[in-house]
Parts: C-alpha cells; sequence; structure tokens
C-alpha cells in the first residue's frame, strides 16, 4: 500500500511551496521579467499553480471555475496594490507603543475591459471599499480588424486616480492597448495605469511595453504562446465564456 513516505520517496508529492517550472516555462518567464521590469509576475507557488490547474483544466465544472478565478483574482489584486504609493504613517497600539507604519496614499479607481474584465471587479470591490470602477468596451472592427473603442463609462476625475486595469487574459493585447490609448487621451498619466491580469502570452506583453513602457503589469502566469484564432496555449479556453457560463 502506498504511504505518505513512499509516494514522497515516489516524487509524487511536491513539498516546496515554490512550484518547479519547467525548462521552457523558466526561459520564458526569465526573458519576460528581464526584459520588461514593469512585469510583476505572481510568486510560483504551489498553491496558485493548484489554482490554476483547476481553471485551465477543460472538465472544470463552471461553478468551480468561479470559486478558484476569484480566490485567484483576489490574490491577483492583493498583489497588484503593492504598486501603489504609500505614506509612512506612526500609529499608537494598545501597548501605548509606537508603531512605524504605512497607509495608502492614493486615490485609485478599477477600469474593467468588457466583458471578461468585469470578473475581476467584485475581487477589488473586495479589497478596496467603496472603490469606482468604470468600464470600458471595446471590439475588433469587422473591416480594419482593429480594436475600436465602442462604449465607455468612466470617473469625472480619472486623471487625478491610479487605474487598476481589468483584463484576465492577454494574449495579443489589443484590447488593452485600446484601453490604455483611452485613458491617456483622458488625461491619466502613463505610469499610474496599473494592467491587473491573469494569463499572458509574450507577444501581448512585447506589443504592451513597446507601446507603453511606463505602465505597469501584474500577472499570475505568462504562457508559451498563442495559436492561430489568437486563443493563448496552453492557456485556460476562453475566460469570459467559462466565467459567465455562455458556452
Ligand atoms: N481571451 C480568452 O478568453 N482566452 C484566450 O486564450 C485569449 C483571449
Amino acid at each position: 500500500a502506498q504511504t505518505p513516505a513512499s509516494m514522497l520517496a515516489a516524487g509524487k508529492f511536491i513539498v516546496d511551496s515554490r512550484y518547479a517550472t519547467t525548462e521552457q516555462e523558466e526561459s520564458i518567464l526569465q526573458d519576460i521579467t528581464a526584459r520588461f521590469p514593469n512585469v510583476v509576475l505572481m510568486k510560483q507557488t504551489s498553491q496558485l499553480r493548484a489554482m490554476m490547474t483547476i481553471i485551465r483544466d477543460k472538465k472544470t465544472p463552471k461553478e468551480e471555475f468561479v470559486f478558484y478565478a476569484d480566490r485567484l483574482i483576489r490574490l491577483l489584486i492583493e498583489e497588484a496594490l503593492n504598486e501603489l504609493p504609500f505614506e509612512q504613517k506612526e500609529v499608537t497600539t494598545p501597548l501605548d507603543a509606537p508603531y512605524q507604519g504605512v497607509s495608502f496614499s492614493s486615490k485609485i479607481c478599477g477600469v474593467s475591459i468588457v466583458r471578461a474584465g468585469e470578473s475581476m471587479e467584485s475581487g477589488l470591490r473586495a479589497v478596496c471599499r467603496g472603490c469606482r470602477i468604470g468600464k470600458i468596451l471595446i471590439q475588433r472592427d469587422e473591416e480594419t480588424a482593429e480594436p475600436k473603442l465602442i462604449y465607455e463609462k468612466l470617473p469625472v476625475d480619472i486623471r487625478e486616480r491610479w487605474v487598476m486595469l481589468l483584463d484576465p487574459m492577454c494574449a495579443t493585447a489589443g484590447s488593452v492597448c485600446k484601453a490604455i490609448d483611452v485613458l491617456l487621451k483622458l488625461g491619466v498619466k502613463e505610469e499610474r495605469i496599473i494592467f491587473v491580469n491573469i494569463l499572458a502570452a509574450p507577444q501581448g506583453i512585447e506589443r504592451v511595453f513597446k507601446l507603453y513602457p511606463n505602465v505597469r503589469m501584474v500577472a499570475a502566469a505568462i504562457d508559451v504562446c498563442l495559436n492561430s484564432k489568437y486563443y493563448i496555449v496552453p492557456g485556460i479556453g476562453d475566460f469570459g465564456d467559462r466565467y459567465f457560463g455562455t458556452m
């Protein structure tokens, strides 16, 4: 019979909390993080990897997909909040001792790229209570194949805010680049845009930073490539369809 010790000896358990990435993954991650210092990749722990495994699995039913996607999004947003400025703040603890701490010093808002980005709104609201959230809808123009702005509803004072730009998938980056362009035209500072993303393809990252080198991007994973239909591979599939159950 298999015992935990025998399974451990057979290499079936991973005891290190850092997941061992494959050589191919490792070289992509190293290349991207070396070339694009504004890309923050979440620490690849076994816990993160286990959640990614569930949402990548094509057999995962919708309820489970949403549950684990929500957990992952929450962690991702907590990570993205690290990109905001903090200021020194001293408080007094119940022991009447001073504590040198920090506090948020910026006005933020979320902007979701409709539809898949809307899956990330509740995660942002859960950690930033009362956070203003705007929306941008972009579609591909049938004639030119270029991303086209269809609709936007954004806070009127957005130019004074830091923006958490929400889109779970970054494949060709056409939509996110168009969304960044809309934000810049409204006066948002490039370095105040934090693109919060679950999964990116290297091509998408290249495009974002070629056009907008000062934005920041926080991602949970970076995959190998795109297929001929511009899906990320190995990927998650159509995130919006799986999250909202519209298969
Ligand atoms: N959007 C998705 O939902 N999935 C992909 O793989 C690429 C873009």
